[in-house]
């Protein structure tokens, strides 16, 4: 569809010029599913402690998806939140972008079935993969069909349901992670300048830290690779904890760079939830004040694609952000892929 709104504003960043016009972000929502599993609940599970998990993750409790709740079920009811907040409907969505690791098949894409369910008929829609990286890459992606006119509403989403690929007998990974989605909704907003700038990057070197070795192309489910494990995640934790904190730091300053902003004009910088340990240390080392971070990974865990999502969404309902302060998204994952988003609220 083209659109027929005019090209007013254009947000231009010093030394990464944007043409176009401006993209904010109009809506967002998110849901998680009822059931909570506390750090009490995991020792009944495997060998692990409160404490433990406490002290090294921060985490205290996550949301697990029930058996017929699937990640289009938590991204489609994150979506229809975004589309309330933003006033769209269904029929105005131009394009679906669903960013996740466990779509509810291996195809057709999770965004389809989304799709499917909005009654959002006109839409194109496609799945994108850049593990907890993902929403952040895929709000790039639906930005620029906006910025360019080719479309008007694009609707991304950070979906996952990964208690169905984490290895509940190992206590490495599975005390880390839960189920949810958030969703923002992307138009040109005039008068407003919307997204700054997105860094994004990735490092297939490094695809071992963090993968899943079954279920693709190169090991396809048989008994033996069942019996294996192969279909569960597997983490390499401190060396990934370390390419997370200098990753999400130099993707969050090269962002800066480019908009030739200081951090202490940032007014919530909202990180991939993995550790609170990883959060601190990237504040710590952008020199920001804690009361600028946003952390919600006590109650949610690890949600990769979703984290940043749920966590903006919470914190525009909190009242963190007003129009017009500024806000900056920084993210890693397996891959491994980082990213950046300074956005003017
Ligand atoms: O979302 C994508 C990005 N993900 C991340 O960035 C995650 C990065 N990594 C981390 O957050 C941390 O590395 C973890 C939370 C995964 C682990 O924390 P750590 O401080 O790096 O611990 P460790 O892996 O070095 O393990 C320390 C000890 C080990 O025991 P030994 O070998 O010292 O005797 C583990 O076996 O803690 C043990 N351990 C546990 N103990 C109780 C590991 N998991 C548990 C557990 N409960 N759940």
């Amino acid at each position: 569809m083209i659109s027929s709104a005019p090209s007013s504003s254009t947000a231009s960043v010093p030394g990464h010029a944007l043409s176009g016009r401006s993209v904010s972000i109009v809506g967002s929502g998110a849901c998680v599913p009822a059931r909570v599993l506390t750090n009490s609940d995991l020792e009944k599970i495997v060998e692990t402690s409160d404490e433990w998990i406490t002290t090294r993750t921060g985490i205290k409790e996550r949301r697990i998806a029930a058996q017929d709740e699937f990640t289009s079920d938590l991204a489609t009811q994150a979506a229809r939140r975004a589309m309330a907040a933003a006033g769209v409907a269904a029929d105005q969505i131009d394009l679906i972008i669903v960013a996740t690791i466990t779509p509810d098949m291996v195809f057709p894409s999770t965004a389809c079935l989304v799709q499917q369910k909005l009654g959002a008929s006109r839409a194109a829609a496609f799945d994108l993969e850049a593990a907890c990286s993902g929403f952040i890459y895929g709000m790039e992606i639906g930005q620029q069909f906006v910025r360019s006119g080719t479309y008007h509403t694009v609707l991304v989403i950070g979906a996952e349901k990964l208690s169905s690929v984490v290895d509940w007998q190992d206590r490495n990974t599975c005390v880390l992670f839960g189920d949810g989605a958030g969703a923002v909704i992307l138009q040109h907003r005039p008068g407003s300048r919307g997204l700054l700038t997105t860094v994004m990057g990735a490092d297939g070197d490094k695809s071992k830290l963090l993968y899943m070795p079954g279920g693709g192309s190169r090991c396809p489910a048989t008994t033996q690779s069942v019996m294996s494990r192969l279909h569960f995640l597997r983490m390499e934790g401190r060396e990934t904890f370390k390419h997370a904190v200098q990753a999400m730091i130099s993707a969050a300053t090269e962002a800066l760079r480019r908009c030739q902003l200081e951090i202490s004009q940032i007014k919530c910088i909202i990180p991939h939830q993995a550790n609170r340990r990883i959060l601190d240390a990237v504040g710590e080392r952008l020199g920001a004040k804690p009361e600028q971070l946003f952390c919600n990974l006590d109650r949610y865990g690890n949600t990769s694609a979703a984290s940043v999502a749920i966590a903006l969404d919470e914190a525009a309902r909190a009242g963190r952000m007003q129009r017009g302060d500024l806000v900056l998204l920084v993210v890693f994952g397996a891959g491994l892929t980082w990213g950046a988003v300074v956005i003017e609220w």
